[in-house]
């Protein structure tokens, strides 16, 4: 995991990007480092429903900065391989914002994602005052999913469960609010439609978990609860989605986005839409954002995007050693403790040129 950086995003993003997403970053300063303590603030200066969830909920912009920091984490690893990897300490994230690009979809999505995911998980936790375990009086109960000692048994809500609609409307209400003067262009409709994406990917695959209570394993009741799914499988789904994104164009009514070339099947809500093509990240280019690839480490023996052929873009690649520490010698102490040594390894990289 890289140390976090302050980098200069702020200003960038409120100046070049009208989008919510940017306003919440220009919020926090960036999306990796962010001081709660300014947040509030800082979005003095954000407009409408932002400022006003800032200044009555103050807590929760804590838990959506956290999401924030979350879902660009999640990108960091979901793309590390790739020639474009979500850095974000350049210029170029705010760059790749501007754009309707798949990537800025799966970056609107993740990040949604990671709003909805952290203001839940915080009410879990009981560290907001707003929400707390799911409320399930008015739930019907739990299928009796087939299972061993499943017959005759009686079921029950119980436990903690998530509460993820209180996330997901949270996340909604700080990732969508409107721009001003209501504008809905297409480029709005693509992100509020990814947003939503991101946040389904969260609802949409809840998990039932249960504990059995009775004498000796018995289980005559059953205490169930849902949990949301943990985020690296969000990030896992929000992957496949990207690499199916529909490519879309606007309507003319403007309010709807229909399918661009040869699917015949419209996007449903959990994919990932986009208006334009991708640049191909090779070489560093202020305009689309590339950072471009090289110096990056590559994979020699690899056939997919982290090899060297394809994430050099042809280029070729030079050799490295760099010599790093890791434990070694490992003793097992009765009882216990490892003991282990620091050795000296040499490790041959490729780096691309
Ligand atoms: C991501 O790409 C940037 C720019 O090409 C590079 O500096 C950074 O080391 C890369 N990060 C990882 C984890 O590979
Ligand atoms: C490089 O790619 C090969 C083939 O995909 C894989 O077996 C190997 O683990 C990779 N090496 C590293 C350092 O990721």
């Amino acid at each position: 995991m890289l140390p976090p950086s302050r980098t200069q995003l702020g200003l960038f993003f409120i100046l070049l990007c009208p989008a919510n997403i940017i306003g919440l970053w220009w919020a926090v300063g960036s999306p990796l480092v962010m001081d709660p303590n300014s947040i509030c603030r800082k979005t003095k200066r954000l407009a409408g429903k932002q400022a006003e969830l800032c200044q009555t909920e103050p807590d929760i912009v804590q838990e959506v900065a956290k999401g924030a920091k979350l879902g660009v984490r999640e990108c960091q690893y979901q793309f590390r391989f790739r020639r474009w990897n979500c850095t974000s300490h350049s210029k170029s994230f705010g760059k790749i914002l501007q754009q309707d690009i798949r990537e800025t979809a799966f970056v609107y999505a993740i990040t949604a994602a990671g709003v909805s995911h952290a203001v839940t998980q915080a009410c879990s936790m009981g560290e907001l005052l707003q929400c707390s375990c799911e409320v399930t009086r008015s739930r019907a109960p739990p299928l009796p999913t087939a299972g061993p000692g499943a017959e005759g048994s009686s079921w029950e809500w119980g436990g903690c469960g998530d509460d993820v609609d209180f996330g997901y409307e949270k996340s909604q209400q700080f990732m969508d609010a409107k721009r001003k003067k209501g504008k809905s262009d297409i480029r709005t409709l693509i992100d509020l439609h990814n947003n939503e994406a991101g946040r389904l990917a969260v609802r949409g695959y809840m998990r039932t978990e249960c504990k059995c209570h009775g004498l000796s394993g018995s289980c005559t009741l059953h205490t169930c609860w849902k949990k949301m799914p943990h985020f690296r499988e969000v990030g896992d789904r929000l992957l496949e989605r990207f690499n199916g994104a529909f490519k879309v164009m606007g309507a003319n009514d403007g309010k709807t986005l229909l399918p661009v070339g040869h699917s015949i099947k419209p996007p449903d809500r959990q994919d990932l839409v986009y208006s334009a093509d991708s640049p191909d990240f090779c070489m560093a280019n202020r305009k689309t954002g590339s950072p471009g690839t090289r110096g990056r480490v590559c994979n020699s023996t690899a056939p997919d995007v982290s090899g060297c052929d394809l994430l050099c873009c042809g280029r070729g690649h030079r050799a490295e050693t760099v010599v790093l520490e890791e434990n070694c010698l490992c003793r097992f102490h009765w009882c216990c403790v490892v003991q282990c040594r620091k050795c000296r390894v040499h490790q041959e990289l490729s780096l691309c040129l």
